[in-house]
């Protein structure tokens, strides 16, 4: 049993208890999510800094660099701690141009579970999400090939829990009718609320929900209402977006992505925040009617 003082306690993913402040590993490969990072020795920092700090979840992928953010957490941690879980996902690969296109044939996705095996050092897989959609955001297609392929490598004993991401309600529910999940790791921030109704449902059926981008992700989260109530009570937008996003729902897990051991202190100082009434009112008028395919890169 993982006991924390992070803020938000813990959360607990199938039979995996995790500490619901976690750490979003992409930010630590090259520009646009390509090639090894500036600085490795500050990257492993990152790393160590997360679970010194008490974290108990990671989130990965092997399409980050791609190789590069699995092949750092193992440098940087392995073995790991019994408390740590590393969360990763597959169904996209990357191209010569930075793109993120679909691998979700069968082939692939086996393909992608061993990759992952390997390059973090692991002998089963604590949580993979099937990545669905593609650069404009979720897409309306069955899931059932490529999750049934999951669940089979799970009842293979390779993989604890599976989850989905970048996916709508629907491929939720289609997903939930071929193998239990944990997680829904989809995009969700004060400006992007399109998961409110999903993000409900889930909570209710004791599934977590992971928002990807919480601070906005490679285009930071601007807005004159959260500036203000930042300024207000001395601290900053991000850590009013991060506290928020704990008081939204229990399920939600953060995974804040940072390549900055003093970001990382920042954030995990900052959702300890404690939002009022009224400022919640006063964030509340946040809204941003746009789609994935107005962020600046394809969701990874
Ligand atoms: N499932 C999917 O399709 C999908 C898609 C995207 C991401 N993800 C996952 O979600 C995680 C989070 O997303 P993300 O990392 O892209 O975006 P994010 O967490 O919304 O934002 C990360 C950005 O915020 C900056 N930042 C972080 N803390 C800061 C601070 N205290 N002050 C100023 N700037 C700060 C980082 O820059 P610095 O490095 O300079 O701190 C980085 O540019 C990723 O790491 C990845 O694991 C999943």
């Amino acid at each position: 049993m993982v006991s924390t003082s992070l803020p938000g306690g813990t959360w607990t993913l199938g039979d995996l208890t995790v500490t619901r402040f976690g750490y979003g590993a992409m930010q630590l490969a090259g520009p646009w999510v390509m090639g090894p990072p500036a600085d490795h020795q500050g990257a492993l920092a990152v790393l160590r800094e997360a679970v010194d700090l008490g974290i108990t979840h990671i989130d990965t992928a092997d399409a980050y660099g791609p190789h590069v953010t699995n092949r750092l957490i193992r440098e940087a941690l392995h073995p790991y701690p019994d408390a740590l879980h590393i969360v990763t996902k597959v169904g996209a690969t990357r191209d010569d141009r930075g793109g993120w296109p679909p691998a979700r044939d069968p082939a692939s996705l086996r393909r992608a579970v061993h990759d992952n095996l390997e390059n973090l050092g692991l002998d089963v897989l604590d949580l993979v999400n099937l990545r669905l959609g593609d650069a404009d955001g979720p897409q309306p297609e069955s899931v059932a090939e490529a999750f049934a392929t999951l669940a089979d490598l799970q009842q293979q004993g390779l993989i604890r829990h599976l989850g989905v991401s970048n996916a709508t309600a629907e491929q939720v529910a289609e997903a939930r009718t071929i193998a239990p999940i944990v997680c829904v790791q989809n995009m969700y921030n004060l400006a992007h609320r399109h998961d409110d109704d999903l993000i409900d449902k889930l909570a209710a059926d004791g599934i977590a929900y992971v928002p990807f981008f919480p601070l906005g992700g490679f285009t930071p989260l601007q807005s004159s209402a959260l500036s203000a109530v930042a300024a207000r009570l001395g601290t900053t937008p991000m850590s009013v977006a991060l506290a928020w996003l704990l008081h939204r729902s229990p399920n939600i897990l953060l995974i804040p992505g940072t390549s900055s051991v003093a970001h990382l202190r920042e954030n995990v100082a900052g959702a300890a925040l404690t939002l009022s009434p009224a400022d919640l009112a006063e964030l509340a008028v946040i809204r941003w009617a746009g789609s994935a395919a107005e962020s600046t890169v394809d969701p990874g």
